[in-house]
């Protein structure tokens, strides 16, 4: 298959290629190059006959039906957004201009593209989004493929929009589309601003690990390859018109969660005082979800897909990868906002 792949230099959308390319598919990485984006994360697959890159800015639907018309994919995966909750909150306009105008363009240059083909039935606009668009949960529940969109930050409604422009795309204009909802990812090449390598970046400088508020939020943690695999898994099996929540079955309060990583480190980078010790409470995020849960049956059930790590062992592997990628992260570090505090509003 030919799938051209919007985002693929940031962090998933990176997997995503990688796991592609080694799967034998023809990849078109389109990537503006934002702060978030790195070729770094793609350079094991650059070299390779199956791989294509494209520069360009999913706000410019000119240069999309242009890359449409030169490369003639037979799916897209569509991972180019704003993606940073606290830099939505600082600067929501961005996130309305990519993630809702963007994907509009996305899904017009699909549209023309797939109606001047002859409308293919085999076709696929496989959009990725996350689970944030349901809300916040209580102590208990879980959010399904029903559960009515509740987004509560500029970045999670500018998501949900776009699902609806999704879908609104399917139901008029016939267009073949899948969707995804997952929850928050972790591993290798994760941006460091994003909780996780935040707190393995300060912990290995001896800084502060900060917490948001009292450490209590609760996410439903996802290995990044076992994201990819079930992305491709849904491009390839998913129901046309169907959407699929996609969860690690790993929920861990954002306090559980660093003072694993703090132990990890403490086995295989040990200091002189447990990493532990570094753990500092800082102001909440305004409008913090408090919990978000994944029901993953449907994709269980229907496709068989479920994750193949416990958080525990994807914390190891991404912990080890940090220790040993600091040519990766290093150059990131010196880059605009990160290693801020970002989104007090
Ligand atoms: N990270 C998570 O935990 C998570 C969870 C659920 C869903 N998602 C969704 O998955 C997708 C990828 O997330 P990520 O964490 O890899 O994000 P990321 O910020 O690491 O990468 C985003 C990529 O999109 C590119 N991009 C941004 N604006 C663009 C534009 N206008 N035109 C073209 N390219 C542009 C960036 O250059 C970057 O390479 C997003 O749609 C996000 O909403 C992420």
């Amino acid at each position: 298959m030919k799938l051209l792949v919007t985002g693929g230099a940031g962090f998933i959308g990176s997997a995503v290629v990688r796991l592609a390319v080694a799967r034998g598919h023809e990849v078109v990485n389109l990537d503006a190059l934002t702060y978030a984006a790195c070729l770094e994360n793609v350079a094991s697959v650059s070299a390779s006959p199956l791989y294509s890159f494209e520069q360009a800015d999913i706000r410019d639907l000119p240069a999309l039906e242009a890359i449409f018309q030169k490369h003639q994919p037979d799916a897209v995966m569509h991972l180019a957004a704003e993606s940073h909750v606290d830099r939505s909150i600082d600067g929501p306009q961005a996130f309305i201009e990519t993630n809702v105008m963007g994907t509009y363009n996305m899904l017009q240059a699909a549209r023309h593209y797939w109606e001047g083909c002859g409308k293919p039935k085999a076709f696929r606009f496989h959009h990725i989004s996350t689970d944030e668009v349901f809300g916040s949960l209580g102590a208990t529940g879980q959010f399904t493929e029903e559960t009515p969109y509740d987004p509560r930050s500029p970045y999670s409604a500018s998501k949900a929009s776009s699902d609806h422009l999704v879908r609104a795309w399917a139901e008029t204009y016939g267009l073949p589309v899948v969707l995804t909802n997952c929850s928050n990812n972790y591993g290798p090449f994760h941006f460091p601003e994003k909780l996780i390598p935040v707190v393995i970046l300060s912990a290995l400088a001896g800084k502060p690990i900060p917490i948001y508020g009292k450490g209590e939020n609760v996410r439903d943690w996802l290995y990044v390859e076992d994201h990819a695999d079930a992305l491709l898994l849904v491009l390839e099996k998913g129901a046309v018109g169907r959407s699929y929540n996609i969860g690690g079955e790993n929920e861990r309060s954002n306090l559980e969660l660093v003072q694993t990583i703090c132990t990890i480190l403490d086995t295989l980078k040990p200091a002189s005082a447990p990493y532990a010790d570094l753990i500092e409470f800082v102001t909440d995020r305004p409008g913090h979800d408090l919990r978000y849960a994944i029901d993953p049956t449907r994709i269980r059930e229907e496709l068989g897909w479920r994750p193949s790590v416990t958080v525990e062992e994807g914390l190891e592997k991404t912990v080890r990868w940090y220790l040993e990628n600091e040519e990766w992260w290093q150059p990131l570090l010196g880059r605009a906002g990160v290693g801020e505090r970002l989104g007090r509003a």
